[in-house]
């Protein structure tokens, strides 16, 4: 028996578990520009706030010689904590115990929380650093992971979640942080794949680094699987911190409202010119959006993917709103299939946490070409559609330009359920642009021209002048308003104030058929 008392075996036993695999492996995490998972959750939740769960738990793997190998909290510190003062679940994978790779004990423990943390309504963050599948489990940890991603789905668009990749991130582990919220990564520290660079030289004879395949800037550019790309481990926890601030705690409660001190009704002279009189002249939409918010702070969401659309959270007159914007500066700002993708699934984030949200519309239309079409731009542009169409959320909508064809009704047009609709008085509401329909509609007269060029020069100032500006969508009570730009903020205020109280509901159904 043993002669200890149990206050000095809970100290003890404490002690084992927070150190983890032992100051050499927490050195070795050290010298790779790693925290540990403990130090990384210290920064994350507001100081002194974290409680910690089943810090006791260990593995119950015989194999391998597994059972001399045991450590307090089997390699992942999980529990609770608040951050910005409101509760959070947090579970943080240990690299230095067993190189974070998941257990069915592991699994479990990560359960619990996410069960825990959609239950009572409060987001769950998920520090991911980790070998994957512990191999000395086999098939119990392959289930335990399906337990998580079970769980995932079952939580999404019920409480926010957020993973943040701060070490390796492979194989059918990538299925978790993938069917979560956003994704943060790390540079120089981070990746993800499905399968690494020495199955990839053998399958396809390609080869690659790690960081080539699977680092932050790959999916933070070209596969937009990454929505935050986080220069140091401080800049990633920083970001999370921020994006929760203007989330609510889950699906039933409003997003956090943050009195300021910039003014309602702030005039902002700088828009009077912002966009150029000559309409094929690119703009920084960037620009637009930060002289109008509060405090010009904007917190953009996948900023160096698909940069034809901007989307990104954002405050005015204190409440939290969503933007979506097309870039004049990247294609024109026309949709395609990366843009399309990327604005919807924003929309969707922010329709199922009661996130206004507020599009910006300058776009010449959905982008041309066989890569597109061969691509599915049908079925992509159609989910930026469906969820506009779907969102229920406060939907406001200022053209500030260009508000060509289809990609004018997508773009939260009136039609299919914006609320508030402005423009500008450069505002361009036509099935398309001046050129190219003047093109179809006076084939034979320009044929048939003595100087082509000065006619049709004459015909596109007559469209233009009949069809490329707002009046005749104001007419018709499509645009309930064409603003003064340098009334942008105040007007995007009022509007969202008297939106405030909207009840809005889809019709019941057991989910809709978003095309995929
Ligand atoms: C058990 C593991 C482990 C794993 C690492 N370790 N991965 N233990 N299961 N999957 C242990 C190592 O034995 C080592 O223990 C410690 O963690 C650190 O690992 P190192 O290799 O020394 O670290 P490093 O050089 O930084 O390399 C990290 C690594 C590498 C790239 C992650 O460890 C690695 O390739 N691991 C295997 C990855 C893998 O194939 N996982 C299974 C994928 S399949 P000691 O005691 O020496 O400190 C999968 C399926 C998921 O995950 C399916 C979901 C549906």
């Amino acid at each position: 028996m043993s002669d200890k008392t149990n206050e000095q075996r809970l100290e003890e036993l404490n002690e084992r578990a927070e150190q983890g695999g032992g100051q050499q492996r927490i050195d070795r995490q050290h010298d790779a520009g790693k925290m540990t998972a403990r130090e990384r959750i210290d920064l994350l939740v507001d100081p002194g706030t974290f409680v910690e769960l089943d810090k006791f738990v260990t593995h119950r793997c015989s194999d391998f010689g597994m059972e001399d190998k045991k450590i307090p909290g089997d390699g992942v510190v999980t529990g609770y904590g608040k951050v910005n003062g409101q509760t959070v679940y947090v579970f943080a994978q240990d690299f230095t115990v067993f190189g974070g790779s998941l257990s069915g004990a592991f699994a479990e423990k990560i359960c619990k929380v996410m069960d825990l943390a959609r239950q009572n309504g409060a987001p769950v963050i998920g520090l991911n650093d980790s070998g994957g599948a512990r191999i000395q489990e086999g098939v119990v940890s392959l289930a335990g992971y399906a337990d998580i991603f079970h769980r995932n789905v079952q939580a999404s668009g019920v409480v926010p979640q957020i993973s943040a990749i701060m070490g390796p991130c492979a194989g059918g582990a990538v299925y978790s942080p993938a069917l979560t919220d956003f994704i943060f990564m790390v540079e120089e520290t981070s990746y993800m794949f499905i399968t690494g660079p020495d199955v990839v030289k053998t399958v396809t004879n390609e080869e690659v680094t790690k960081h080539e395949l699977g680092g932050p800037s790959v999916h933070s550019t070209e596969s937009g699987v990454s929505h935050f790309e986080c220069a140091s481990e401080e800049e990633c926890i920083a970001g999370i911190r921020e994006l929760l601030s203007y989330i609510p705690p889950n699906n039933a409660e409003d997003p956090p409202f943050e009195p300021t001190d910039d003014p309602a009704d702030r005039r902002e002279d700088q828009l009077r010119d912002i966009v150029p009189r000559d309409p094929s002249l690119p703009y920084d939409m960037k620009d637009l959006i930060e002289l109008v918010v509060d405090d010009k702070h904007f917190f953009e969401v996948q900023p160096d993917y698909a940069r034809n659309i901007i989307i990104g959270f954002a405050r005015l007159g204190g409440h939290s709103v969503g933007i979506v914007a097309n870039q004049p500066k990247h294609l024109a700002g026309c949709l395609d299939i990366d843009s399309s993708q990327k604005g919807a699934r924003f929309v969707r984030f922010c329709d199922a946490f009661n996130i206004p949200i507020v599009s910006l519309v300058d776009v010449p239309g959905f982008l041309p070409g066989v890569d597109q079409e061969y691509g599915g731009i049908i079925k992509h542009g159609a989910k930026l559609l469906y969820a506009y169409s779907e969102a229920t959320v406060p939907l406001i909508t200022l053209i500030t330009r260009k508000a060509y064809g289809g990609a004018y009704d997508v773009m939260s047009s009136k039609h299919i359920g914006a609320d508030i609709n402005l423009a500008y008085p450069t505002g361009e509401i036509a099935v398309m642009g001046p050129d190219g329909a003047v093109n179809i509609i006076f084939r034979k007269e320009l044929a048939a021209a003595e100087d082509r060029e000065q006619k049709k020069q004459e015909l596109v100032e007559q469209y233009r002048n009949t069809f490329a500006n707002p009046f005749r969508a104001a007419e018709l009570g499509y645009i309930d308003e064409i603003i003064n730009p340098v009334d942008t903020r105040p007007r995007l205020i009022q509007s969202l104030e008297i939106l405030q109280n909207k009840r809005k509901e889809n019709p019941p159904k057991k989910h809709g058929n978003i095309p995929l």
